[in-house]
């Protein structure tokens, strides 16, 4: 996607063919900074404090952290090391574990001396395949934008409510829950999305909203406690999110908070749809609640909140008592039941087993 006219992808190869490059999303949206991925401990980094998130993305990273690791020593113990180091730094995107399963199934059969080249080409090849399965994710859900804008009759505004951010930054390109939505704004339909902030990390506010205003796309960002109330008053057409994970029964693990948007978006009749690629889908398992692993993040990104004082200097301050506890599961699971339907690669489907499978009988 574009910012100031100039195409930007959240992660690529600079130009030395070794290192990798990233956009620090912990500064976002007040300042705008690149960093410079040199070495494995710097890819699993990267990931854990969040400079690079989002299901995708993460597992984009831990594909190069591989390379970077094959680039010092291409060893079977260097790239064990590799994949236990990056696959400890975040539980709940299914992707990080899919993206090493990818890297390892390919290099381990390979001579060490072949291994660095495979390595760079296999984590480009992955992060080429995730930007067309965004694309497509994109035009599939556009159908779903479509429907809404004729419900809605000429003129009048798609008003689509979003959590936590699945947009251009949380991927290789295009988003997941966003495509939909800049293909629907290039398009020429009207729309208007709701950003829910998002807290404790409040990558809606921060980063959703800063997409959206770079492409353009009318929105407002509200605070995480307005979507039931705005879709009570038939405020809200649709509601789009991404995931972290789906079972292959169809329960949905995304952001903290998603849980009680699609409850509201049942009990007021809103169609509630998560845009995935098949790479965020764990045929492992079928119970979410029981069988996903939750991130427990630190209590101190409840207490605290981040932002830019009037000098520019990015600041966290504190909103809770000295002394009062505080807990913080990063994400949630959304029953296939308050699920209307998966947006995937291959077209959309329902939150079922059998609708899983009907789009790819290959995992069946
Ligand atoms: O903690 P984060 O910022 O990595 O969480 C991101 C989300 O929950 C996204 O909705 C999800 O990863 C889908 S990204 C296309």
């Amino acid at each position: 996607m574009k910012i100031d006219g100039r195409p930007w992808r959240p992660i690529w190869l600079e130009a030395d063919g070794g290192r990798v490059g990233i956009i620090d999303q912990t500064l976002l949206p007040h300042r705008f900074e690149t960093r410079s991925l040199a070495t494995l401990d710097g890819a699993a980094h990267a990931i854990a404090a969040m400079q690079v998130r989002g299901a995708p993305l993460i597992g984009a990273t831990a594909a190069y952290g591989v390379a970077l690791a094959m680039a010092e020593d291409a060893g079977d113990g260097v790239l064990d090391r590799a994949v236990a180091v990056l696959a400890a730094t975040r539980p709940t995107a299914v992707n990080l574990r899919w993206a090493l399963d990818r890297m390892d199934r390919h290099l381990r059969p390979l001579a060490p001396g072949e291994r660095r080249e495979a390595a760079y080409a296999e984590a480009a090849r992955l992060v080429e395949a995730d930007v067309a399965a965004n694309a497509a994710i994109g035009r599939h859900g556009l159908e779903l934008v479509r429907a809404a804008a004729r419900r809605r009759g000429p003129g009048w505004p798609v008003r689509i409510l979003t959590h936590c951010n699945a947009g251009w930054l949380a991927t290789c390109d295009w988003g997941t829950a966003l495509a939909p939505i800049y293909m629907a704004h290039d398009a020429g339909i009207p729309l208007h999305v709701w950003v829910d902030e998002t807290r404790p990390r409040n990558q809606g506010a921060a980063l959703t909203a800063w997409e959206l205003l770079a492409h353009g796309v009318p929105h407002t960002v509200v605070a995480d406690n307005a979507g039931g109330h705005l879709m009570q008053r038939g405020l809200v057409d649709l509601c789009i999110v991404g995931a972290d994970r789906v079972t292959a029964a169809g329960d949905v693990a995304n952001k903290i908070g998603t849980y009680l948007k699609a409850l509201a978006a049942r009990d007021s009749g809103v169609p509630f749809h998560v845009a995935v690629p098949s790479s965020t889908i764990d045929w492992t398992i079928e119970d979410g609640i029981a069988g996903i692993p939750i991130e427990e993040r630190s209590a101190d990104e409840v207490r605290h909140i981040q932002g830019m004082a009037e000098d520019g200097r990015v600041l966290s301050v504190r909103l809770v008592p000295d002394g009062s506890p505080a807990a913080n599961p990063a994400f949630d699971v959304t029953p296939a039941r308050l699920v209307d339907g998966l947006i995937t690669e291959r077209g959309r489907c329902a939150a079922t087993a059998a609708g899983l499978r009907g789009l790819f009988p290959d995992h069946s």
